[in-house]
């Protein structure tokens, strides 16, 4: 059995479904105890009910990412319950608008994005961080994605935000390099989940065209990938983006 998070505690936001919530599995199977951040109470109860049954630590909170003092407080707690925090995956996004150039994109649906895909991000890295000072140990692991890094046409809500997370990551990255925090970033290409179920199928099918392998990846390949980052042993990469597509990023 692999122990590689034993009595350690993470967060995992977004972790109700899809990417977070194998991750959140995937930590609590190597021994972590979890709390997932997520805002879909329903499918938050069924997920962590569906742990329970695994005997798996994973606890659910409803917590908006985009709200400051819930995220405070939801934070703080967990912090004095167990005096450490550990790890903190942030697996929340949404897509927000596809399918039309900029022109045609609403304003407020850009607002909404940035607000949930970077807002969340810097909040959510803003109040870890002094949680993860008090034993001078964190990993801090943004889903951003190679939308970010390339700019995928016709969703630029997503795209600037995604972008921005490079930015973010490797800004803090650097602040917090003379401590045992990392704070680094995954860039998937498109994977197997429901986020991508309201995806103008045109767009869909133009990422997946642009993946050499030319298939989705999975959320075992996120999982695996995000856990060797979350481990002691990723302990000299901070401020790092790591591609996960398929072959599609060159750079
Ligand atoms: N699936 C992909 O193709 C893909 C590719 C690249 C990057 N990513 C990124 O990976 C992350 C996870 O994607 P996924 O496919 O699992 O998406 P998903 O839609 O299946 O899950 C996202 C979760 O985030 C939660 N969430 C949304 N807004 C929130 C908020 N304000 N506060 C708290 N929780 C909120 C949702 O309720 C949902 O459970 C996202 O950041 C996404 O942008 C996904």
């Amino acid at each position: 059995m692999i122990t590689r998070f034993l009595n350690q505690i993470a967060i995992v936001t977004g972790g109700a479904r899809g990417i977070g919530k194998g991750i959140a599995e995937r930590l609590a199977k190597e021994g972590a105890i979890v709390y997932i951040f997520d805002i879909r109470a329903k499918e938050l109860k069924k997920t962590v009910a569906k742990f329970k049954s695994q005997k798996l630590t994973i606890k659910g909170q409803i917590i908006d990412i985009t709200k400051e003092k819930q995220i405070k407080k939801g934070i703080q707690k967990i912090t004095k319950k167990h005096q450490r925090l550990d790890i903190m995956v942030n697996c929340a996004g949404i897509v927000g608008g596809t399918g039309n150039k900029i022109v045609d994109y609403i304003t407020k649906t850009f607002e909404k994005t940035i607000a949930i895909n970077l807002t969340g991000a810097f909040l959510l890295t803003k109040y870890c961080i002094p949680s993860m000072l008090k034993n001078n140990y964190g990993r801090i692991i943004h889903l951003t994605s190679i939308g970010g890094k390339d700019g995928n046409p016709n969703m630029v809500g997503y795209a600037a935000s995604k972008a921005g997370l490079f930015g973010l990551i490797k800004g803090v990255g650097k602040e917090y390099a003379a401590t045992g925090i990392t704070v680094n970033g995954i860039a998937p290409a498109v994977i197997a989940t429901d986020l991508n179920e309201n995806t103008d199928p045109k767009v869909l099918q133009y990422m997946i065209d642009k993946i050499p392998m030319k298939r989705l990846g999975t959320v075992k390949e996120v999982a695996a990938l995000c856990c060797w980052i979350a481990s002691e042993e990723a302990s000299f990469n901070t401020g790092f983006v790591f591609d996960l597509s398929g072959g599609r990023a060159t750079y």
